[in-house]
C-alpha cells in the first residue's frame, strides 16, 4: 500500500513514539504538582513548548497547547470575537470547516462575515481582503495552505496590512507546519493554528501560537493552565511527542521539501504524460511540495479511488469531507465545473515517500484510469 494521504494525516516518526513511550510510562505526574513526578511532567510540557516555539519562529510563552487545529481555530476566531463583542471579519471561502463552521455560527449571532473569493489557482487575493476591510473589521482569518489543493496564500501580505490597520489577524497553518519554513514574525500574524499529526506527530494535539501582548477570551472555563485560554490538565505525553516532532521537522525541513517537490514532480509528470487532459487543481509553484490534487477526465476521482484501493491511499477532497459525492467547495470557488471537480484525487506525499512508490503509484493511476475508461 503506497501511502499517499500525508495532508491527511501522517504517521509518527519514529523519535516521536520512543519520546511518547517513555513518557508514557515514566511521566504520569501532574505538570501542575509541586512534587517531582509533576515537576518531571511540567520540563517534559516545557521542553516541547520550546521545541514547537523554534520550529514557526515564536517564543515559547507564545505557545498554548490545544486538542488540535479544530480546538486552535475555535480558541482564536470565538476568543477575538468574545473580547470585542460585535464587528466584522474577513475570510476566504476556501477555509477548513474548522475555520467556516465557527464563522456561520458567529454570522448567526450578529456578527458579519466576508468571504474572500479566489482565483483558478485557489489563491485570495491580498488587494480584495484590504478593500473589504470596514471601520468595525475586528479578525482577518486566512488559511496559510489550503487542505486540498496546496495552494499556499499569499499571508504575509495580508499580515502586513491588518497589521497597519490595527486588525487581529490569524492564518491557519495547519497544512504547512513541517512541510514548508513557516515564521511567525515574518508573516506578521496575531495567531497561527498548528497542527501535531500533520507532521509525524500524535493526533489530538496542537497549538494556538498567540502573540505575545495580544488579548483573547476564554472559551473554555476552569483552571489557569495554558495562561486560562486552555485550562485542564495537559495531555503531556501528546504534547512531548509533538515537541519532538516540531524538532524533527525543523532537522529535516529542507531535505523534506527538497524531496516531497522532486517526487510529485516526477508523479505528475509521469501521469502527464500517460493521461492526456489531466488538470492540476492548483498553483504551478505557489504550493505545498507534496501536494497534487488532479482532475482525470471522464472519470470520477472516488471511483479510481475505490479501484486503487488495494495499491494506494489517496483521497477526493478533504478527508474531513470523505464518502461526500458532492463536488468539493474549494475546487467549485476556484471555478470548476462539476465534473472536474468530482473527477479530482488528491495524492499527497510525505518524508518517507520513495522514488520506487512514486514510479509504482504513477503506473497503479494510469492503467487503473485506462481500464475505468475502456468501460465508458
Ligand atoms: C487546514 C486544516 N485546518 C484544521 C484542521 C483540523 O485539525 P484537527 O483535525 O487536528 O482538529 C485540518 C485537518 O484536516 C486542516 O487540514
Amino acid at each position: 500500500m503506497i501511502y499517499l494521504d500525508n495532508n491527511a494525516t501522517t504517521p509518527l516518526a519514529a523519535g516521536v513514539i520512543r519520546v511518547m513511550e517513555k513518557c508514557l510510562r515514566e511521566n504520569f505526574g501532574n505538570p501542575s504538582s509541586g512534587h517531582p513526578p509533576g515537576r518531571n511532567a511540567r520540563k517534559a510540557v516545557e521542553r516541547a513548548r520550546e521545541q514547537v516555539a523554534r520550529l514557526i519562529g515564536a517564543s515559547p510563552k507564545e505557545i498554548i497547547f490545544t486538542s488540535g487545529g479544530t480546538e486552535a481555530n475555535n480558541m482564536a476566531i470565538f476568543g477575538a470575537a468574545k473580547r470585542f463583542k460585535a464587528g466584522h471579519i474577513i475570510t476566504s471561502c476556501i477555509e477548513h470547516p474548522a475555520v467556516l463552521k465557527p464563522l456561520k455560527y458567529l454570522e448567526r449571532t450578529g456578527f458579519t462575515v466576508t468571504y474572500i473569493p479566489v482565483n483558478k489557482y485557489g489563491i485570495a487575493d491580498p488587494a480584495s481582503v484590504v478593500r473589504n476591510i470596514r471601520t468595525n473589521t475586528i479578525l482577518v482569518t486566512i488559511m496559510h495552505s489550503n487542505n486540498e489543493t496546496g495552494a499556499l496564500q499569499p499571508v504575509e501580505k495580508i499580515g502586513r496590512s491588518s497589521r497597519e490597520r490595527g486588525i487581529l489577524f490569524h492564518t491557519d497553518a495547519a497544512q504547512s507546519v513541517g512541510k514548508i519554513p513557516v515564521n511567525v514574525n515574518k508573516l506578521r500574524v496575531d495567531f497561527l493554528t498548528v497542527v501535531s499529526h500533520k507532521f509525524y506527530g500524535p493526533k489530538g494535539v496542537g497549538a494556538l501560537y498567540l502573540r505575545h501582548g495580544v488579548e483573547l477570551a476564554p472559551i473554555l472555563y476552569g483552571a489557569s493552565h495554558e495562561k486560562g485560554l486552555r485550562p485542564g490538565t495537559e495531555n503531556v505525553c501528546s504534547i512531548a511527542g509533538m515537541g519532538k516532532a516540531a524538532e524533527i521537522a525543523q532537522k529535516e525541513l529542507k531535505e523534506r521539501v527538497r524531496n516531497m517537490r522532486g517526487l510529485s514532480r516526477m508523479l505528475f509528470d509521469k501521469l502527464r504524460g500517460n493521461i492526456p487532459g489531466i488538470r492540476l487543481n492548483s498553483h504551478p509553484s505557489k504550493r505545498l511540495p507534496n501536494t497534487l490534487n488532479i482532475s482525470f477526465p471522464g472519470v470520477i476521482g472516488s471511483v479510481l479511488l475505490d479501484k486503487l484501493k488495494h495499491d494506494i491511499a489517496a483521497s477526493t477532497g478533504s478527508a474531513c469531507h470523505e464518502g461526500r459525492h458532492t463536488p468539493s467547495p474549494v475546487l467549485k470557488a476556484m471555478g470548476l465545473s462539476d465534473e472536474d471537480a468530482l473527477s479530482a484525487v488528491r495524492l499527497s506525499l510525505g518524508r518517507d515517500t520513495t522514488e520506487r512508490e512514486i514510479k509504482r503509484a504513477a503506473k497503479a493511476i494510469v492503467k487503473a484510469y485506462h481500464d475505468l475508461r475502456l468501460k465508458t
